[in-house]
């Protein structure tokens, strides 16, 4: 393996892995080589699922097995002959012996993807798995070795969950020995014109063949939205734009009309109507805006804000103040603590 961390989430088009995400990347390429369980943790849309095949990607593991398992998906009379497997006849209706999931991610990486929601029961089979490596089969009495880099993902708290004894402590101490932080979109929006670009980009692939691109303009008026499904709302928007726009353009006033707040639709539409004349201060906020998403945030130094704009960092932290921009919707990766360890009880 010599490509780095970087270079190979660009491969796999992870957006942000040098900007918003590049704390997380960071923190992946230290565990991923390792045996470790990883607790991915995000909001719904953050991007779990991608963080999880670039770890795989990335661990020694990468030429076996990757599995993904959607804990919430499972129907709870069958999860342990699900995730375990079982031996024919071992219940009613199990006419043939089925291998687990377990089974089959052997010399892999098994993603348990929403573990917040396994059953009580099943959450004891998992640890002693995980304890020991080894299990049975549902029907079947010897114990079975499997050799599997168990990862898993949540949107729940499961501190709080464990709190509350919905979910085991000693499981949670045991999968979150690693936990990994995804942030929002919302915190990280210096990566929101990379993003829309790569999902502008793909819509027109799919739609004509033809990428598709997008305005600075447009750029800024999403970053008035919140976003709170995420990368997968953005993806979903700019699809929808490229639908509406006949695979020609992109028609996000009306893909945003139904989603968004009003306002962000009208930001839009003011900022591509040539005759709609921004005020002095609306200019300065857009510019101002606009050089913090390409400084990530940062303020000072080289090719930090205050020097792409020339100006001195005293004077811009004024503007900024007078123009009520907030610096923390633009901070990138360097200040974001992308996980934390937590030692096991
Ligand atoms: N950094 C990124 N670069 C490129 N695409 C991304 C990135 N993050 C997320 N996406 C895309 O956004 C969508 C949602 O990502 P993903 O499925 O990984 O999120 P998730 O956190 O698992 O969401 P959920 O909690 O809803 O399962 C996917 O289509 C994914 O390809
Ligand atoms: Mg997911």
């Amino acid at each position: 393996m010599n490509m780095d961390g970087f270079e190979e989430a660009r491969v796999l088009g992870v957006v942000g892995a040098g900007s918003g995400l590049r704390a997380v990347i960071d923190t992946i390429e230290k565990v991923a080589p390792t045996d470790t369980p990883v607790l991915l943790e995000g909001e719904t849309g953050s991007g779990k699922e991608v963080i999880a095949r670039l770890l795989h990607e990335r661990s020694r593991r990468a030429q076996g097995p990757m599995i993904r398992v959607n804990c919430s998906a499972l129907p709870s009379e069958l999860i342990d002959s699900e995730l375990f497997g079982h031996e024919k006849g071992s219940f009613t209706g199990a006419h043939q012996s089925r291998l687990g999931w377990f089974e089959r991610a052997n010399g892999g990486t098994l993603f348990l993807d929403e573990v917040g929601e396994l059953p009580l029961a099943a959450q004891a089979r998992l640890l002693r798995v995980l304890q020991d490596g080894t299990l049975e089969r549902v029907g079947g009495g010897k114990p079975i070795h499997v050799d599997v880099r168990v990862v898993t993902a949540t949107h729940r708290d499961l501190r709080a969950m464990s709190e509350r004894g919905e979910f085991r402590s000693d499981l949670w101490y045991r999968i979150g020995v690693f936990s990994v932080k995804i942030p929002a979109l919302r915190e990280r929006m210096g990566d929101l014109g990379e993003l829309a670009t790569h999902f502008a980009a793909r819509a027109g692939i799919r739609l004509t063949g033809v990428p598709l691109g997008i305005h600075e303009e447009e750029i800024v008026a999403l970053s008035a939205y919140s976003w709170p499904g995420n990368v997968r709302e953005l993806a979903a928007v700019i699809e929808r734009a490229a639908i509406l726009g006949g695979g020609r353009k992109l028609d996000l006033s009306t893909a945003l009309g139904s989603v968004v707040r009003p306002q962000v639709a009208d930001a839009l539409r003011g900022a591509l109507e040539e005759e709609n004349f921004l005020s002095l201060d609306d200019a300065m906020r857009g510019h101002i805006e606009r050089a913090l998403r390409r400084a990530n945030g940062r303020i000072e130094g080289k090719l930090g804000a205050a020097d792409l704009l020339g100006i001195n960092p005293h004077t811009l932290r004024g503007k900024m103040r007078k123009l009520r921009i907030d610096w923390a919707n633009f901070r990138g990766a360097e200040s974001r603590d992308g996980y934390r360890e937590k030692l096991s009880a």
